[in-house]
This record gives structure tokens, C-alpha cells and sequence, in this order.
């Protein structure tokens, strides 16, 4: 005779949490294709760059191009273990329109400008999951902290390449 298995009683995963899980997961997803398209467009935007001053800028977003795909198969994860399915490339919207190529190959400061641009959608949106699940989902919350102290360290990488090219009055 097969032995009953039975639904945790606490924590997110418990039967009657079923709707807070819908909501983090719809959450998890829309960080999922944030991220992905990320990882278009920096390899879009590791590849394009034309001049000297763009090589510091081509091996940073190379170096991130792995660093957000590992984000997204961190949210691909936890979207699987709150019993949701992850989508696939159908369900894709596109809305990165800052980081399409620029009309000039050497002008490193749009690029610089649309990294700063997708690390803050990013920022904000993390920020509004860790709010949400405080109290709620300690596992998503402290995954998401983790992914969220990336991000920052993203942000202020390239916000330290704008302020130099702004020194410069090029920006
Ligand atoms: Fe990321
Ligand atoms: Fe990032």
C-alpha cells in the first residue's frame, strides 16, 4: 500500500498560502524574462561597441552576460519549487527599447546609459518582490537580496563609467 504523502502545514508551500504563491510566482516570472533580455542585450551590447575607451565596457558586460543568466535559472528554480511552470519564449515581451543598438557604433555613453537603465527596472522590481515576501516567503526573499546585491553592484559600476565620460563633458 503507497504511503499518503501530505502538503506541508506551514510556510509558503501549505495549502492555504495558495494564493500569496500565484502572486510571488507572477512576480518570479516577470524577473525571469528581465533578466534573459538582459542577457540579449548585453551580449548585443558586449559585441557592437567600436573605439578604444569601449573595450572596459565590453569586458564588464561580458562579464555580467553569466551573472544574469544564473539569476535567471535562480528565478526558473524557485518558480518550479512554488508549483509554478516556467514559460517559454511565446509568452515574451520585449520592453529593453534604451538598450537597442545606437545609431553611432562609438557612442559608449548610450550603451552606458541603457545598463544603468535596465539595472534600475531590475532594482525596482526586486525591491517590490523582498517587500512582498518579508514574513511571507523567507526563501524567495533572501534569494531575491542576494540577486539584488548584483544588481546594485551593477548599477554603480556603470554609474561610475558615466560620471567619468560626464568629467569630460561627453556625456
Ligand atoms: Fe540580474
Ligand atoms: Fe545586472
Amino acid at each position: 500500500m503507497a504511503t499518503q504523502t501530505r502538503n506541508s502545514s506551514q510556510g509558503i508551500l501549505s495549502d492555504d498560502r495558495s494564493r500569496q504563491r500565484e502572486e510571488i510566482v507572477a512576480m518570479l516570472t516577470r524577473a525571469y524574462w528581465m533578466e534573459l533580455e538582459t542577457v540579449i542585450n548585453y551580449v548585443t551590447n558586449s559585441t557592437n561597441p567600436d573605439g578604444v575607451r569601449a573595450q572596459e565596457i565590453i569586458e564588464s558586460l561580458q562579464e555580467d552576460i553569466q551573472e544574469e543568466l544564473g539569476h535567471a535559472q535562480q528565478f526558473a528554480t524557485r518558480i518550479k519549487e512554488l508549483y509554478g511552470v516556467v514559460p517559454s519564449s511565446v509568452d515574451f515581451t520585449p520592453e529593453q527599447v534604451y538598450l537597442a543598438p545606437p545609431e553611432h557604433q562609438t557612442d559608449i555613453v548610450h550603451v552606458i546609459k541603457g545598463v544603468i537603465e535596465a539595472e534600475t527596472g531590475a532594482i525596482e522590481h526586486y525591491n517590490r518582490i523582498i517587500q512582498y515576501t518579508e514574513g511571507v516567503d523567507p526563501v524567495t526573499n533572501d534569494m531575491v537580496i542576494a540577486i539584488l546585491r548584483d544588481e546594485e553592484g551593477h548599477r554603480r559600476l556603470f554609474e561610475g563609467f558615466l560620471r567619468e565620460y560626464e568629467a569630460e563633458g561627453r556625456a
